[in-house]
């Protein structure tokens, strides 16, 4: 299968492509998580990128595009792939597009997760993630088995920087000026799957499932890194 998990910040789209790539055996491919790579990296992309993602704006979208399109070409995403967080802006589905064709392949679902402002702004004000393996955390919804490590590595969780309220505020302001309008661009498909994501964690993986035609995947354990 190939995903593409679409929603504003916070909606879930890390947390259910996790899930879903447990479950598929296929690889979640976050433009976030490459990206706070490149930042722990300090390479040059990083340096650059973390001043646009520290303020909540997006990424140049020929930065986007070459780190999406070098990913691709890596032999797992043969198989399959769940692509959480691009498109984000016109010019990059234009890219994708053509990636794909290039490789003959298309995309079978674009699951648009929708929860309210709100709500979004409460899950990321409680949100803890892994700086080892990018895993997300709610300390009230989703809490790690202990305190405040990582399930999967034992790493100290940490908040993210751009989880500041303010920036918080300014994302989710990019997003709707941005990004809402992209999900038109596959309309048309009627590839999109829109999924109410307020709900708790199991039931939004079971609509998923459900909108995807697969079953059971949200009772299955997941699969343990390491
Ligand atoms: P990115 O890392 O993709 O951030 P985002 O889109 O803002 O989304 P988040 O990761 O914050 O939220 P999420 O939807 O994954 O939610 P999660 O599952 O964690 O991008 C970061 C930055 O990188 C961007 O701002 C930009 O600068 C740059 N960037 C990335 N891609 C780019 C691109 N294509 N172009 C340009 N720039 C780009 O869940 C959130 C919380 O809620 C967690 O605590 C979780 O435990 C909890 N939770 C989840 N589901 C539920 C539920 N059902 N009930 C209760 N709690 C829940
Ligand atoms: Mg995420």
């Amino acid at each position: 299968m190939r995903l593409l998990m679409a929603g504003s910040p916070g909606s879930g789209k890390g947390t259910h492509s996790r899930r879903l790539s447990n479950c598929l055996g296929i690889p979640h491919i976050s433009t976030g998580d490459l990206l706070r790579e490149q930042v722990a990296l300090g390479t040059p992309l990083g340096l650059n990128a973390k001043a646009f993602m520290d303020r909540g704006d997006y990424v140049p979208d020929e930065v986007m595009v070459g780190m999406i399109k070098d990913r691709l070409a890596d032999p797992d995403a043969d198989r399959g792939f769940i692509i959480d967080g691009f498109p984000r802006t016109v010019t990059q589905a234009d890219a994708l597009d053509k990636m794909l064709a290039d490789l003959g392949q298309s995309i079978d679902a674009v699951i648009v997760l929708e929860v309210p402002v709100e709500e979004m702004v409460r899950r990321l004000s409680g949100r803890r993630t892994c700086p080892t393996c990018q895993r997300s955390y709610h300390m009230d919804d989703d809490p790690p088995a202990d305190d405040e490590r990582c399930n999967d590595d034992n790493t100290p969780l940490e908040r993210r920087s751009d989880d500041e309220p303010e920036t918080v505020r300014h994302r989710l302001k990019v997003y709707s000026e941005r990004t809402a309008g992209v999900i038109e661009h596959y309309d048309t498909d009627s590839v999109v799957k829109r999924i109410n994501g307020e709900a708790d964690i199991d039931e939004v993986h079971r609509r998923i499932d459900e909108a995807l035609g697969i079953s059971g995947s949200a009772v299955r354990p997941p699969v343990q890194s390491g």
